[in-house]
Formats: structure tokens, sequence, C-alpha cells
């Protein structure tokens, strides 16, 4: 059985105290699950946060990640920096690093196999714009950019994928991607990977639906056999409104 999972993005808000007083409002109400649940807090800090999750089962992630291992990349972060304060899973491809600063699917590569090669988990987001939708380009979008970032991988590589479905017009737009449009779309990620590797293999990975996913939609949502659960980023900075979506899986 493939995991459920939901994952909070926390993009670039929350300092220290701010990522203290969440985590320990999200540990006060956590309730049982049998699904993973993770948050990505800011660089500065996910030390901190993963010391105060240690006796917890919520997960730290970062945010991004340098392809190359060490050097002159001022302001930069390496996956042994990430791996060296407890952390051990990354999202990538993220809409928002694809826009705002020119991460494309070669980049996107690189960075993946430095996540693999040291072992961590990847959360892969990818996604298409309102204009391929309208278009009807939005399958072969989703397909290339799984393609161009991810198929080279070997096999048993995948065991360290997440993928996150995340069509760009309903990131922080409010407006959501129907749970039909998800379910139509993860089945359809689900046929390309059976193709490319095989139906185990495509069986076992979880794809979790991102995009304005709230405690009243994610149910719904969540609902349909190939989502696998979230990945949230408004609703993850609100305690209550997180756990109300942890709650739905
Ligand atoms: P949103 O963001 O939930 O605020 O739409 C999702 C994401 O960017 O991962």
């Amino acid at each position: 059985m493939r995991k459920k999972i939901v994952a909070g993005n926390w993009k670039m808000n929350k300092d220290l105290a701010e990522t203290q007083a969440l985590i320990s409002d999200l540990k006060k109400s956590l309730p049982a699950t049998d699904a993973e649940v993770k948050i990505a807090p800011t660089f500065t800090s996910l030390y901190a946060a993963f010391q105060a999750l240690k006796d917890s089962p919520i997960e730290v992630v970062a945010q991004n990640m340098h392809q190359e291992a060490n050097g002159a990349y001022t302001g930069e972060i390496s996956a042994s920096m990430i791996k060296s304060v407890g952390v051990n899973s990354v999202i990538l491809g993220h809409s928002e690093r694809r826009a705002y600063f020119g991460e494309d699917d070669a980049l996107l590569a690189k960075k993946v196999d430095t996540a693999i090669e040291n072992e961590m988990e990847v959360i892969f987001c990818f996604g298409e714009e309102l204009d391929d939708r309208k278009s009807g380009n939005h399958f072969k979008l989703v397909e290339s950019q799984l393609k161009n970032a991810l198929f080279h991988l070997k096999a048993d590589a995948w065991k360290n994928i997440i993928l996150a479905y995340e069509p760009v017009w309903a990131i922080g737009t409010g407006e959501t991607a129907s749970p039909e449009q998800a379910q139509e779309m993860h089945e359809f990620i689900r046929k390309t990977i059976a193709e490319n590797y095989n139906q185990d293999l495509a069986d076992s990975i979880s794809i979790l639906y991102g995009g304005s996913v709230k405690p009243a939609n994610a149910e719904e949502i969540f609902s349909k056999p190939d989502v696998d659960g979230g990945l949230i980023g408004g609703a993850s900075l609100k305690a209550e409104d997180f756990i109300g979506i942890v709650k739905a899986i």
C-alpha cells in the first residue's frame, strides 16, 4: 500500500519564534493518523523545527536545495547541510522556483540526482499553467515535466520520490482543481509511470495534489483513488486549518 501524506509548504513565511509557536500548536492538536504528516519551514528554522519535533511523528522537509555538493555558490544550501541539521527530505520543482528563479527541467533533474545520491526523500512538484489547460496541452506538459526531470532514474530510486501535482492556476488563487480534474490527472500520471517503468512501481508512488487545498475541500479531493494526500501552502500556516486537512485524509 502506498503512503498517504499531508505536507505543509510554509514558503517564505514564519520566523524562528513563529515556527516554534506553530509547531507547538501542531503537536498539541495532531490527531492519530496513518498518514505521514510533514512540514517545510524556511531554512533558518529547520534545525529548531527538527529539534522541536524529535519526539513527534511530524517530519521536517526543506523547501529547496542546490544541485552541487559544495563550493562558490553564495547564498545556496547543499544536501549535506540540510542533512546535517537532521532533515532528510526536500521539495524540488515547486512552480514558484520554476517561475521566479528560472529552475527548468534540466536543472531539476540534477537536483533530483543530488538528492537521491544523498539518500534524501524528494517531494517533486510539477503541473501546468492555465494556458496549457485552456489549450488542452496539460497532459502533454505534465508528461514532459516528468520525463525530463525524473524518467532517467533507475526504478530503485523511485522509492525516494513523492510526486506533487500542482496545477499552477490553482496555487494560492483560491481556485482548486475539481476532485474529478485531480483524479483524471493523477490517473494519467500513474499510467505514464507504469508505461515507462511498470505497474507495481506506479502503484507504489504517492501522488499528492496541491493548489488551494483547505479543510472544506480536502476530504472530497482525498477521496479520489489516485490522490494520496496533499501539499498544502496557505492553509498550512494555521494549525487549525492544517490539522483540519490532516483529519480529512
Ligand atoms: P496553496 O499552495 O495551498 O496556497 O495553493 C500550494 C503550494 O504551493 O504548494
